[in-house]
C-alpha cells in the first residue's frame, strides 16, 4: 500500500479527497462485532515500510488463521485457512462480492467478469467459460509457441550482436520486461486475434495498455479512491492520461468487435467447440463469443469482457515467468533437471499440446512458482449478508459470526506458505506436488492428494482441499487457468531449451513490490548464455 499527495491539487480538492478517503476507509474496514476473533493492531508504518502481505503473514503466525486487523476504529478480517477459504469461495460464495476490488476495477473493466454485478456475472460466465475448451487450448499452444519463439529469436539476435561487437558470450536482459511483452502478445492473439507485436516494437496501443495497467496497479495499491474526486479525470494530468489511454484501447477493441461481428457465422456451442481450431485463421475467444448462437450481446459488454481478460491475463502470467527464472537461477540443479526433461521431450523441436503433457517437471515448476508467488497475493471479498465463518484449524472451533459489509482478505500468500500445511514452506521444491499428505490432526481439511483430481494436468485447489489456491476456487475461479498454466509451461520450456539463465546481481538485490501482482522494483536483470546443443 502506498500513499502520495499530488502537489497540483487545490486545497479544497485535497480536503474533499481526505473526506472521501475517510468514508472509503469506513466502508472498507467495516467491522462490527466479530466475537472472540483475535485482533492484530496495524500501525500505519505496516502499510508503508514493506509489502503489505509480509505484515499479514507475521500477524497470521502470531494470531492464527483468522484474525481481525484493526486500523484505528475500523477492522477487516484476514483469512489464512483452507477451511474458511473453501467456505467463502465455494460453499457460501454468493454471500460475498468483490467489495473494494470492484470499486477499483469498475472504471477500467466496466461489467467484465471480475467487477460485474451478480446478474451480469452469471450471464457472461455461462457464455465465456465454454470458450476455453480443449481444442481452443490446443490451438493456443501453437500461439504460445509462435510468440515465445519470436522472443527467443530476439534474444539470439541480441546475443549475436553482442558477440560480434564486444566478443561477449552472454547478454544481460531485464526478463521481467521481456515476459511482459511476450504475455501481452499472447493475450492479444488468444483473446481477440490482435497482434500487439510488443516483443519487437512499440505502438500507441501498447503504450496505452501499459499506461492503463500502471493506473490499475496504482489504484489497487492505493486504498483511497482518488479517481472518484469530482472532475479529477478532467483536471489531474495523470487521470487525463488514463482517460486517453482507455480511449485508445477501447477504440482498438471496438474496431476488432465490429470486424468480428461483420464476419459473424452464427452456430451452436457444440459445433463451435468442434471447429478445426488448428487451421482456423482466427481461433480467438472473441470469434467464439461473437459466433455463439443465442449469445447476442451489446458491443459495450463484449468490450468489457475483452478488457477484463487483457488485464487479468497479462501481468499475472508475466509474473509467473519472472519468478520462475528468479527461483531457477538460485537452484541450478533444478534448472538442469528441467533442461534434461526439455531435451528428452522436445529435443530441438516445438512444444505441442500432447508434448506439454509430457513436460511434467516444467509443469510442477510453474505451480511451485505460483505457490511461492501467488498472483494476486490476496483475494478480496465483502459479505453481502451476515454469515458464520467455520472454525479454522487453529482458530475458534465455534466459528465467527460476521455482519453484512465485512471486508475479508483471503491471504493466498499465507495459505501457500503456511507451516501447518507445507513442509519447508519457503523452499522451492516442485517435487512436493507429487507427494500425498494426510493430516488427521486438522479437522475438516481433507489433506493433499494428487489423485483427487484425475486427469488434471496441474495440481489445483481440489487436490489440496483449498490449501493451494493459485486461481481461487468455487464459481469465481479464474476462467483462464489452463490457458495461463500452459502458456507459462511453453514459454519457460522454450527459454530453457536455448539458454542458461543466471541472475545479474544477488537474489537479495531483487526488490519485491506488490500491487495486483508481485513484481520487482527495478526489473529481473539476468545473464543469458546460449546452451551448447
Ligand atoms: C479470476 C489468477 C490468468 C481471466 C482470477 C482469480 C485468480 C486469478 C486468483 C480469482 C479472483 C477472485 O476470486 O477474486 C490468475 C493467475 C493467472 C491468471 C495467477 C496467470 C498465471 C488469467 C488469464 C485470463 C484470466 C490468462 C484470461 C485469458 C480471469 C477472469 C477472472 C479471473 C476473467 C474472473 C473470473 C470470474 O469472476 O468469473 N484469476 N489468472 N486469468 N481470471 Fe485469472
Amino acid at each position: 500500500i502506498r500513499c502520495q499527495s499530488t502537489s497540483t491539487e487545490e486545497p479544497k480538492t485535497r480536503r474533499n479527497l481526505l473526506d472521501n478517503a475517510s468514508n472509503f476507509l469506513t466502508n472498507l474496514l467495516s467491522g462490527g462485532s466479530l466475537g472472540s476473533m483475535p485482533i492484530a493492531e496495524g500501525a500505519v508504518s505496516d502499510l508503508f515500510d514493506r509489502p503489505f502481505f509480509f505484515s499479514l503473514y507475521d500477524w497470521f503466525i502470531e494470531h492464527g488463521s483468522v484474525y481481525k486487523l484493526a486500523f484505528g476504529p475500523k477492522a477487516f478480517v484476514v483469512v489464512s485457512d483452507p477451511i474458511v477459504a473453501r467456505h467463502v469461495l465455494r460453499e457460501n460464495a454468493f454471500c460475498y462480492d468483490k467489495g473494494v476490488l470492484a470499486d477499483i476495477l469498475e472504471p477500467i473493466m466496466g461489467k467484465g467478469l471480475i467487477p460485474a454485478d451478480l446478474d451480469t456475472w452469471k450471464q457472461r460466465r455461462r457464455v465465456i467459460a465454454p470458450g476455453f475448451h480443449a481444442l481452443y487450448l490446443e490451438a493456443m499452444v501453437k500461439i504460445f509457441t509462435d510468440c515465445s519463439e519470436r522472443t527467443i529469436l530476439k534474444f539470439e539476435k541480441l546475443l549475436q550482436e553482442e558477440t560480434l561487437n564486444r566478443g561477449r558470450k552472454t547478454i544481460e536482459l531485464d526478463l521481467e520486461a521481456e515476459f511482459s511483452s511476450l504475455a501481452l502478445d499472447i493475450i492479444g492473439l488468444g483473446v481477440f486475434n490482435y497482434d500487439f507485436g510488443s516483443v519487437t516494437k512499440e505502438s500507441p496501443v501498447i503504450k496505452a495498455v501499459y499506461g492503463t495497467l500502471f493506473e490499475a496497479e496504482h489504484r489497487s495499491t492505493f486504498y483511497i479512491p482518488y479517481w472518484k474526486v469530482p472532475l479529477a479525470t478532467w483536471i489531474v494530468p495523470r487521470q487525463r492520461k488514463f482517460r486517453t489511454d482507455l480511449k485508445v484501447i477501447n477504440d482498438c477493441l471496438d474496431g476488432l468487435i465490429k470486424n468480428a461481428k461483420e464476419t459473424r457465422e452464427e452456430t451452436d456451442v457444440e459445433k463451435l467447440q468442434q471447429r478445426d481450431y488448428l487451421n482456423l485463421k482466427d481461433a480467438s475467444l472473441l470469434r467464439f463469443l461473437v459466433d455463439m448462437r443465442g449469445a447476442d450481446v451489446d458491443d459495450r459488454q463484449l468490450r468489457d469482457d475483452l478488457m477484463t481478460m487483457l488485464i487479468a491475463g497479462h501481468e499475472t502470467t508475466a509474473a509467473v515467468l519472472t519468478w520462475a527464472v528468479f527461483l531457477l537461477a538460485q537452484n541450478p540443479s533444478k534448472m538442469k533437471k528441467a533442461q534434461a526433461e526439455i531435451d528428452s521431450v522436445l529435443g530441438q523441436g516445438r512444444p505441442t499440446f500432447e508434448l506439454v503433457k509430457k513436460l511434467e517437471y516444467i509443469r510442477l515448476i510453474v505451480v511451485e512458482v505460483l505457490r511461492l508467488y501467488p498472483q494476486p497475493p490476496l483475494l478480496i471479498r465483502r459479505s453481502l449478508r451476515s454469515d458464520v465463518l467455520p472454525g479454522g484449524y487453529n482458530g475458534d472451533k465455534d466459528g465467527y459470526k460476521i455482519p453484512a459489509g465485512t471486508d475479508i482478505f483471503l491471504s493466498v500468500y499465507n495459505l501457500h506458505r503456511s507451516p501447518y500445511f507445507w513442509d519447508r514452506p519457503n523452499e522451492f521444491e516442485p517435487e512436493r506436488f507429487l507427494v500425498q499428505k494426510k493430516n488427521e490432526d486438522i479437522e475438516g481439511w481433507a489433506g493433499f492428494d494428487p489423485s483427487r483430481s484425475p486427469g488434471a494436468l496441474y495440481p489445483n485447489e481440489i487436490v489440496s482441499d483449498f490449501a493451494f489456491l493459485p486461481f481461487g476456487g468455487g464459481p469465481r475461479k479464474c476462467v483462464g487457468d489452463q490457458f495461463a498454466l500452459m502458456e507459462s509451461t511453453v514459454a519457460l520450456a522454450l527459454l530453457l531449451q536455448k539458454f542458461d539463465v543466471e541472475l545479474k546481481g544477488s537474489p537479495e538485490s531483487v526488490e519485491l513490490v506488490t500491487g495486483a501482482t508481485m513484481h520487482t522494483k527495478n526489473g529481473m536483470w539476468c545473464k543469458l548464455k546460449k546452451r551448447l546443443t
